[in-house]
């Protein structure tokens, strides 16, 4: 079956239903996905009830109740889909719509789940929220006023971040939010985070992609950079934001960091990137103003046990849910902060083929891959990195994060695959996610194990790839 018509097998289940439950992830991609679908359900006129999990396993299946509801799984389940069947769920009332490797369900009976994966149709690029907006849109075309949400779930998850702009369907998703107005797009802009909250010198210092002499990672170097070029603080010694730049300042900034690259030598491959901007948030509410620094409030939220205040904001509350809201998001990016220094301060282990580091229960594991991921540009990003750290829910059980780059993806390294075939030389390992960020949970005592594992199988990916790399 082709992408559209297992939406409209989905959506003909949904349209015959009066109640529904959705069990939704707890990062960006799952609180946008959540809203996505539970205002159109509701649009429909479906009673629409949540669960909102850290991720499928049987300890979080408990919190599904066994009720006559049409389930939703929304950006996990693809790979779950054996758990489900243990479950006991219904195959032909359950309905998956995920961007995760699938792994159906051993056959025998009852092990057809109604499952929308835009991974199984090519679209490699496309989070869970997109999934669910083209669902949405089978329901009813009003449903465009969505497309900002469904933006805000695949920059949530990344998916902008290999070829630096959106492509395949995520963009048609683009093109109807600025159709409709609520979105604007910044094409080939400066490639850096916090256009509309950070200011500018913290901006341009600490830009993952950018290496440049003199300002990475030096914030007062980056200042002064910008003041030769004539950008210097407002009133009241406050920095200007990237948003408040004129075109002519855009301008100048950036050819001034080509110069300084291109005079030392540096690659500006990665130079420029698409910005997604809201200019219908208020500007004090920056944090809304674009859809990066909107999914990172919204990760502030789910990963910090607050899934349903993303929620409430997503659905509009711009007064007491983002209050609070802003409160997480100070918190949040403190921790990350405080992961990723940990991380460089004490230094990882490394293996032939991969780097790791066991933070024990220092940080909870719903934060510990996103510390990790921006760890790895300040340490060995030829390597992918393996974070280790105690299961916030289960105390016997260790939880893993991975992350690499893009880079090394395209010479053969495969996080997914890599985790998900040591979870099989195991008993009570399950794990999964993507090529380039991937997370497992494994039983404590066979972590030792379990790593050395991982690093022959990514040594044997890039074996497999390339015969002649050692
Ligand atoms: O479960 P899920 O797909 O939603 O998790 C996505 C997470 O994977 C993101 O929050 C991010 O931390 C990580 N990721 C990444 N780089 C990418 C894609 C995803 O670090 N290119
Ligand atoms: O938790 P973390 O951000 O490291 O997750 C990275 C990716 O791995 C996400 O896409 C997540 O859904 C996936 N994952 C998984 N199974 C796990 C843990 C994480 O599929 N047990």
């Amino acid at each position: 079956m082709s992408f559209e018509e297992d939406i409209r097998a989905a959506s003909d289940v949904i349209r015959d239903s009066e109640e529904v439950t959705i069990i939704s992830h707890i990062d960006a991609d799952g609180i946008s996905s959540e809203a996505i679908l539970a205002l159109a359900l509701s649009r429909e006129g479906i009673r629409v009830t949540t669960r909102f999990v850290r991720q499928i396993d049987p300890l979080t299946l408990d919190q599904i109740p066994s009720d006559s509801s049409l389930k939703i799984f929304s950006d996990f389940g693809s790979g779950q889909q054996e758990m489900l069947k243990e479950k006991g769920l219904d195959p032909g009332r359950t309905i998956i719509l995920d961007h995760h490797v699938s792994q159906p369900a051993e056959s025998g009976d009852g092990g057809d789940f109604i499952e929308v994966n835009c991974l199984k149709h090519g679209f490699e690029k496309m989070s869970a929220a997109g999934v669910s907006y083209f669902l949405a849109l089978d329901l009813d075309s009003v449903n465009t006023d969505l497309a900002k949400l469904a933006l805000i779930g695949n920059i949530g998850d990344m998916m902008d971040r290999e070829h630096l702009r959106l492509i395949g369907p995520a963009r048609d998703i683009l093109r109807d939010g600025i159709r409709e107005g609520s979105v604007e797009l910044w094409e080939h802009d400066l490639n850096i985070y916090g256009i509309s909250t950070r200011p500018l010198p913290q901006s341009v210092a600490y830009s993952d992609d950018l290496d440049i002499p003199g300002v990475s990672r030096d914030p007062d170097g980056a200042a002064r950079f910008l003041e030769r070029i004539g950008i210097s603080p407002l009133s009241g010694n406050r920095w200007p934001v990237w948003e408040d730049l004129s075109f002519d300042q855009k301008q100048a900034v950036s050819s001034a960091i080509i110069e300084q690259m291109v005079a030392h030598g540096k690659d500006t491959a990665r130079l420029f990137s698409d910005h997604y901007l809201f200019p219908g948030e208020d500007r004090h509410q920056a944090s809304l103003r674009n859809a990066s620094e909107f999914a990172t409030l919204l990760n502030s939220c789910g990963r910090w046990q607050r899934p349903e205040l993303g929620g409430a904001i997503c659905r509009g509350d711009r007064v007491v849910a983002y209050r609070e809201a802003e409160q997480m998001l100070r918190n949040h990016r403190s921790k990350i902060r405080e992961v990723m220094l940990y991380i460089t301060d004490t230094g990882v282990t490394e293996l032939s083929h991969l780097l790791y580091i066991h933070v024990g229960g220092r940080f909870p594991d719903t934060i510990v891959g996103i510390g990790a991921g921006m760890a790895l540009s300040r340490l060995n990003p030829e390597k992918p990195i393996l974070i280790m750290c105690e299961d916030s829910l289960d105390p016997s059980m260790t939880k893993i994060s991975m992350r690499t780059r893009p880079e090394v993806v395209s010479r053969g390294v495969d996080l997914q695959q890599a985790l998900a075939r040591a979870c099989e030389l195991h008993e009570g390992c399950s794990g999964g996610g993507h090529r380039i960020a991937a997370g497992a949970f494994i039983p404590h005592e066979l972590e030792h194990a379990f790593i050395e594992d991982v690093n022959r199988i990514i040594a044997q990916q890039y074996a497999e790839t390339c015969p002649y790399h050692s």
